[in-house]
Order: structure tokens, then C-alpha cells, then sequence
């Protein structure tokens, strides 16, 4: 029984991949996903994923609770353990060059009930994210047209149902409904092809890393250093025992600013359709994670800078530092509308991703097969892209999902640890395979990698640790009464 639960599946030792080629999986004529993405391509889709909601909204919100000017140093924490997960995504997505990232290479190491576990906590990353960065576009669109004069009325801009104390309640509002808008356009989009999403994502990355950049240009200017002073605020324990600042603060800063990284291991998930994923996938995936950590490092110390850190906890910090400066005010607009361009590409890679996974688990058997099939025109996993946008825009249209943000970031940070052990799984007991990309000093790099994620992860895990223990026991009833029966790989076995 339990050699049955951590059976693993075996690698083919890589050879190239070209353009073309079919995927994983694929049966003598059956239709599989298309090899068209290029390293700039890969590059772009990971900025398109990165750049979102957490510099956008919830730096703000780190420096006025938890960090203060420090925030600074929490995007340094987030982003050294992302960039030791970085390196150990890349190895695994170039040697193994398919569609289900973490959970693929879970199974190639761990087993398929620790596969399993991280296929379904990636939907907490994808899907979710998916909704949550909606509803976060939802807030910046209406306050758009509300400065146009066309505000949506509240009833159908807000969530109609909230979570009050542990119990479901309603708000007298029925839909978030641009929430539900830009979703079921971002899956349509989605649904018609990866180089058209690919096309898109790169028309909005330009839009968003242009913004930033006049963002930088112009607020630097306008720092005032005494605004860093202190650096690190005293710690404070408010009556409720909720700490804020101090060392403490900016370790739990760096948890809420994880959110901000993810999605440089979205690119893996187009491993299956990259042109040439043994050279391009560590490119896309390290090469964006590099390029978003110096924008972001930057972003917090002119925010930081620009206003007292107790007077960002908006939810527009970006916004609210220039509102301080009648010079800036044009530069307010222009940010707003990056923002709105920069969180419609995270939806649209979050909703790439979330399918693909599907896709990879359908064709283990470990999800229903119509996952698994894909277009004959669009040669994109159709069924499942559709079912997946049908839950997110639900998500996105009821619940106020402020609070999944956490969740999110605890989902992905368990996938994060696995990959790291997992490369250091594999050198060991397949130490033959051909690994096109290597991580430098493995043997310290991945556990150092695992060990800050697990970390980072225990830091929302100790005030939501019911959601997480709710979600895996749903998971795991899934695994046995579908899973566990359908696997191709045991009953090949
Ligand atoms: N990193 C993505 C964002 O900040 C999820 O929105």
C-alpha cells in the first residue's frame, strides 16, 4: 500500500526537443500542445506573471503593519529564497521539459501522493491567484471610471457573499462583476491559442515595466531620506498580541511580499510548449525573477522614501505616494492604468498555467481524461481551460478573497520547498540523467532553498493553518476516491 502511494514515475533520460516535437504523454496521433515560445517569449510571460497585486497593492500594506522603510529588506528576504527556488525550478524545467511543473517533478522524486498534494495546492496558486488578483483589478478599474464619472454601482462591483468569523454571510451586493469580465475575457484569449496569450502578455509587460520605470525616474527624485528613519522601527505588541515591526516584523513583511514573486515558476509550466526549453527555460524563468527583484528592491525604497511608511497602508500605495506631489498628480493616472494592465497579465498567466497542470495530471490519470484533451485547431487544453475559467470567475464574482492572498502564498511555498528537495532527490538516485542546467552548489543552494520557503510558509501558516488543513483534506478525499484508481502509472505497475 504505501510503496503503492510513493510509486514514482520514471524520467527518460532528455534528449533536444525541437520546435514541434510532441509532449508528454501524447499517443501516436493524438493532438498535443504546440512548441512555439521563445526565450523572450518565456522571459516575458514571466514578468507578465510576476509584476501584480503585490507590489501594486500589498507592499503598501507590509510597510504600514509589519516592516516599515525595511520592507526594503523583506523584498530582499523573499527574493533570495525565490531566486534559490529559481534555481532549482530551472534545473528540473530544462531537464524535464513539461506542463506540470512542480507537480511533475514531485513525481518524478517524492511519489504520487506527495505529487498529488502539490498538484492540487498549486490550484491554490494558480486558480486562486486567478481570482484574487481579479478582484484586485475589479477595485483599480472602478476607481478608474470613477474618475471618469462612471463608476459601477457598488451592488454590482463587490462581492455578495463574506466570511464573517468562520460562517458565510450575505452583503446585499449580488456580483463583482468586472471581476468576472476581465476573467471570462483573459480565458477566452487563453482558450484561442498560446502564442496569441503570448502576443498579449507582451503588449501589457511592456505597458507595466514602462510605467514602473517612469514611476522610478520620477519619484526617486522626490525622496526625503529622514522618511528611512528608522530603517527598522521598535517592535510593538498590540493588546490582541499582534506584533508589528522590529526583526520580526520584517520576517512576516517578507511572507506578505512573497505573494509579489510569484509566478517566475508559471514559465515552467509552458516548458511543454517552448521551442527550445533546455536552453530557454532557465532564461525565461531566472531571468525574470532577476529583472522583477531590482524593480522591486527599487519600487519599495522610492515608496518608502516618499512618504512616511506608517501613511502607505492604502490599497494603492503606489498611488497614494504620488497623491503627496501636485507635480506628480499626471504620473497618478498613468500609474493606475499600468496597474490595470499589469494585473490583467498575471490573470492571464495564472489562467495558462492552472489547465496545463491539469493537463499533465489528466494524462497520469490522476485527473479526469477531458483535461487532458486538447484542441484540434488551437492546440490548447480547451476543456480544461474553460472549467478552470468557469471556477475562477465564480471565485472572483462572489467572495471577497482579500484573505486568500495568504492562502496563495502558503500553496505556493509548499510547492517551492518540494522542488528544491527534489533536484537534490534526483542527483542522487538518477545522477545520470542530462541536465542541461545545473544548480550551482546544490548541496547547500536546495536545502537553504527549502528551508526558507518552509519558513516563510509557517508565518501565514500560523494564522490560517484551518484553511490549509480544510483544503489538503479535501484534496487528499479527491485523490482517494478518483486518483488513487485511475492512475496510469500503478496500474501500468
Ligand atoms: N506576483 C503576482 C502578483 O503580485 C501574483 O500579483
Amino acid at each position: 500500500m504505501l510503496r503503492n502511494l510513493f510509486i514514482t514515475k520514471p524520467i527518460a533520460p532528455a534528449g533536444h526537443v525541437d520546435a514541434g516535437e510532441p509532449v508528454e504523454g501524447s499517443l501516436e496521433g493524438e493532438i498535443t500542445l504546440k512548441r512555439t515560445l521563445t526565450a523572450k517569449q518565456l522571459f516575458l510571460l514571466g514578468v507578465g506573471a510576476i509584476i501584480g497585486a503585490g507590489i501594486f497593492v500589498m507592499t503598501g500594506t507590509a510597510a504600514a503593519n509589519y516592516a516599515g522603510p525595511a520592507v526594503i529588506l523583506s523584498f530582499v528576504i523573499a527574493g533570495t529564497a525565490c531566486a534559490f527556488a529559481g534555481l532549482c525550478y530551472a534545473e528540473f524545467a530544462a531537464m524535464l521539459p513539461v506542463s506540470g511543473s512542480a507537480y511533475s517533478y514531485a513525481y518524478t522524486t517524492l511519489g504520487e501522493l506527495v505529487a498529488w498534494f502539490i498538484g492540487w495546492t498549486l490550484v491554490l496558486e494558480y486558480l486562486l491567484a486567478a481570482s484574487t488578483v481579479a478582484v484586485g483589478w475589479s477595485g483599480y478599474m472602478n476607481s478608474f471610471l470613477g474618475t471618469l464619472g462612471m463608476a459601477i454601482p457598488d451592488v454590482l462591483s463587490s462581492a455578495p457573499l463574506d466570511m464573517v468569523q468562520g460562517s458565510i454571510q450575505m452583503t446585499g451586493s449580488l456580483i463583482n462583476l468586472p471581476a468576472v469580465l476581465i476573467v471570462a475575457a483573459i480565458t477566452g484569449l487563453v482558450y484561442v491559442g498560446i502564442s496569441q496569450s503570448a502576443w498579449v502578455n507582451a503588449i501589457i509587460v511592456t505597458i507595466k515595466v514602462v510605467v514602473i520605470l517612469l514611476f522610478l525616474a520620477f519619484g526617486l527624485q522626490y525622496v526625503n531620506p529622514e522618511n528611512w528613519v528608522p530603517f527598522i522601527p521598535d517592535r510593538v505588541i498590540d493588546a490582541d498580541g499582534t506584533s508589528h515591526y522590529g526583526i520580526q516584523g520584517v520576517i512576516r513583511a517578507s511572507a506578505v511580499v512573497f505573494f509579489a514573486y510569484i509566478g517566475f515558476d508559471a514559465v515552467s509550466t509552458a516548458a511543454g510548449e517552448a521551442k527550445n526549453p533546455q536552453r530557454d527555460m532557465p532564461i525565461g524563468i531566472l531571468g525574470s525573477l532577476v529583472f522583477c527583484t531590482i524593480l522591486y528592491i527599487a519600487m519599495a525604497a522610492a515608496l518608502t522614501g516618499m512618504m512616511p511608511y506608517s501613511e502607505l497602508g492604502t490599497a494603492k500605495p503606489v498611488a497614494t505616494a504620488l497623491q503627496n506631489y501636485p507635480d506628480l498628480l499626471w504620473l497618478k493616472t498613468v500609474v493606475e492604468l499600468g496597474a490595470i494592465a499589469g494585473l490583467s497579465s498575471v490573470i492571464l498567466v495564472m489562467l495558462m498555467g492552472q489547465p496545463r497542470i491539469f493537463y499533465s495530471m489528466a494524462k497520469d490519470g490522476l485527473m479526469p481524461s477531458m483535461f487532458g484533451k486538447v484542441h484540434p485547431t488551437h492546440r490548447t487544453p480547451y476543456i480544461g481551460t474553460v472549467i478552470v475559467g468557469v471556477v475562477a470567475a465564480a471565485m472572483a464574482g462572489l467572495f471577497p478573497i482579500s484573505f486568500l492572498g495568504d492562502l496563495v502564498s502558503m500553496g505556493t511555498l509548499l510547492a517551492f520547498a518540494t522542488v528544491c528537495i527534489g533536484v537534490l532527490i534526483l542527483r542522487s538516485t538518477r545522477p545520470d540523467i542530462r541536465r542541461p542546467f545545473r544548480v550551482p552548489a546544490a548541496i547547500i543552494i536546495c536545502p537553504l532553498g527549502a528551508a526558507a520557503c518552509l519558513y516563510l510558509f509557517w508565518q501565514p501558516f500560523m494564522e490560517h493553518w484551518h484553511l490549509m488543513v480544510g483544503w489538503t483534506a479535501i484534496g487528499m478525499s479527491i485523490y482517494v476516491f478518483y486518483g488513487y484508481r485511475h492512475s496510469r502509472l500503478r496500474k501500468r505497475s
